[in-house]
């Protein structure tokens, strides 16, 4: 489906051409005075040069030629040569009732379907998943289900980290105080117990220590890095260790990706990549883009255009070890031997984006990926406290994203402690409700912007929150139930009637910016564009709702449409919330 200003392009091209000029000047786009009218076109006033005429007199030549046609309420020509525009009730009515027929409101299928791995979430095992991972996991969601529903194959993909230090770190400390574990055992050659020798507390215990530990003992340090060097060369018993590190942790993970309505396709991790290395590299020599330099391997990415100095990219040390992005180019070719994506996303911390930009450029060099794949950064800001510092906890410590849900469904549960529910329906509605209130409070910003956690903010059920949207979904949902309950008979053949109010034309006019909200929202990966939609479409909702009767109309005619009206701005928010990975509840 067309969108409402292309609709209004086309009949402006054919006046521009019938009045003798060219219909390139005929561009119309929303208007930027919303108070004088709803669209407007600028193009005389560019045709002016061209033509050697009055912009004024041009414009009004097209006017004259619209002035009777059925789109428009309003056209006219203002000074100096704007064409400003309104469309009429019943076209847009019309093309409502179009977006309310179509499949997806509108949206058509792409023209070219896209493959497209994204690369989010990012957790280490081993290592609790903290706040720093909220916005990866938050945003990759969206932008992968916008994708998907945008008509492209999409994989999400969680690409844990379990080939780090992290591991030997762990092994390190198990050595010290199990040494009896059959692990260390070298001699030992039967298999290795199933079950494993701790718990996920277990971990969230030791890994912070060891950590801890290594970095004022530079001889621990070594010996956990000889560790995660033993363990990559494959030696037996670590190797048993670690992949019960990775089940422990990524059960765990499961559970907590769950709980934030995060869906992974994909359980790939680091290691996964390590196979492809060793051919890797050799086609980086023998294709002549690789050469040592102080005994590492490296290849230059350098550009002549580049203001900053951009550094070789690392791909083996000195000692032979691989590194972080060694495993990231091995996963690009992992993943075009597997799905062939034509769009690769990454979405990561921003302060990653120079090292991003270094493996794509190597990536592009080295022929590891083919020419037309996109490669994508999506770098995100930081998530700070009121204070404009990182989000810490009270105490200073890193704040693990459990204890964050608990605490925002706490405040959450709070503000409804005098609602008359049942404790399930609350719990449930709490913990969308919370979830919302983070989700949205993240999505509703830039990605690349830091922003501030504000619990209180975000969890208010008033402004441009989470918990708004759903309010307004809720009481979407309990007008239809009341609808049903006074057993009001909605017709199937009629649509929604032309509106007869200001505040209905506004619900109307913000509904139609659906097909190009989603597109730019997938083209630019910008969820935040899709809660500007629906703040905006909730609140001319709202507006709408608390100036008319809707259900109680005394107009069977009016009521039946505005409740049809409603009932399609309900369907609209809630396919907008599932692009950003929340649920309405029944009841708030
Ligand atoms: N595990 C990494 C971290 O915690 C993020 C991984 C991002 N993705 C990637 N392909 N490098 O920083």
């Amino acid at each position: 489906m067309k969108k409402i200003v292309e609709l209004l392009q086309e009949e402006l091209s054919a006046a521009f051409v019938k009045a003798g000029y060219d219909e390139k000047y005929a561009k119309v786009t929303a208007s930027n005075r919303p108070d004088l009218c709803q669209y407007q076109c600028n193009g005389a006033l560019a045709a002016a040069k061209e033509y050697h005429k009055a912009p004024i007199q041009m414009a009004n030549e097209v006017v004259d030629i619209l002035k009777d046609s059925e789109s428009f309420k309003d056209i006219t020509a203002q000074m100096p040569g704007f064409i400003n525009m309104s469309v009429s009730d019943e076209f847009l009515a019309g093309y409502i009732n179009e977006m309310a027929k179509s499949d997806k409101f509108g949206c058509e299928e792409p023209e070219k379907k896209e493959t497209i791995v994204i690369d989010y979430g990012g957790a280490n095992v081993a290592k609790p998943l903290h706040v720093g991972h909220l916005r990866s996991a938050v945003i990759g969601e969206s932008i992968k289900r916008t994708a998907r529903y945008m008509g492209h194959e999409v994989i999400g993909d969680v690409h844990l980290g379990d080939w780090g230090l992290q591991i030997g770190l762990i092994i390190t400390e198990l050595s010290k105080r199990k040494p009896e574990l059959v692990y260390f055992d070298d001699k030992y050659e039967g298999e290795y117990p199933k079950e494993a020798p701790f718990t996920m507390s277990d971990l969230e215990e030791i890994y912070p220590y060891a950590s801890g530990y290594s970095k004022e003992h530079p001889e621990y340090k070594e010996e956990a890095q000889q560790a995660t060097a033993e363990l990559q060369a494959g030696r037996r018993g670590y190797l048993a260790l670690w992949q019960h590190i990775i089940n422990v942790s990524v059960e765990d993970l499961k559970k907590i990706y769950t709980s934030l309505n995060v869906e992974f396709d994909l359980w790939k991790k680091e290691s996964d990549a390590q196979p492809y290395i060793p051919d890797m590299v050799q086609e980086m020599k023998d294709g002549g883009y690789a050469h040592i330099d102080d005994g590492a391997l490296v290849v230059d990415v350098k550009e002549e255009t580049d203001t900053k100095e951009i550094p070789p990219c690392m791909i083996l040390k000195s000692n032979g070890a691989t590194l972080y992005n060694t495993t990231d180019l091995a996963t690009l070719v992992e993943r075009r031997k597997l799905f062939d994506p034509t769009k690769v996303i990454y979405v990561v911390d921003k302060r990653q984006s120079l090292y991003f930009e270094q493996v794509f450029r190597c990536a592009r060099k080295t022929k590891i990926v083919k020419e037309d794949t996109d490669l994508i950064f999506v770098g995100f800001g930081t998530m700070n406290g009121k204070d404009g510092k990182p989000f810490k906890t009270r105490d200073g410590g890193v704040l693990r994203l459990e204890q964050l849900l608990k605490d925002v469904n706490e405040q959450v549960l709070d503000k409804m402690k005098d609602r008359d529910m049942d404790e399930q329906t609350m719990q449930d509605a709490a913990s969308k409700i919370g979830l919302a209130a983070i989700k949205y409070g993240d999505l509703s910003n830039q990605a690349s912007k830091d922003y501030v956690f504000d619990v209180d903010r975000f969890t208010s059920f008033e402004g441009n929150t989470g918990p708004y949207i759903l309010y307004t979904i809720v009481r979407i949902k309990s007008l239809l139930a009341k609808v049903k309950e006074l057993g009001i008979s909605i017709s199937e053949d009629k649509g929604i009637a032309p509106a007869d109010n200001k505040s209905e034309t506004d619900v109307m006019l913000s509904l139609s910016k659906w097909s190009e909200t989603v597109t730019a929202a997938y083209e630019e990966q910008a969820p935040h564009k899709i809660c500007q939609y629906i703040y905006e479409l909730s609140d001319v909702f709202n507006k709408f709702y608390h100036e008319n009767k809707i259900v109680t109309n005394e107009d069977e005619a009016v009521r039946e449409s505005y409740i049809k009206l409603s009932s399609f701005v309900g369907k609209v928010l809630e396919q907008a919330i599932d692009l950003l990975g929340l649920e309405a509840p029944e009841r708030m």
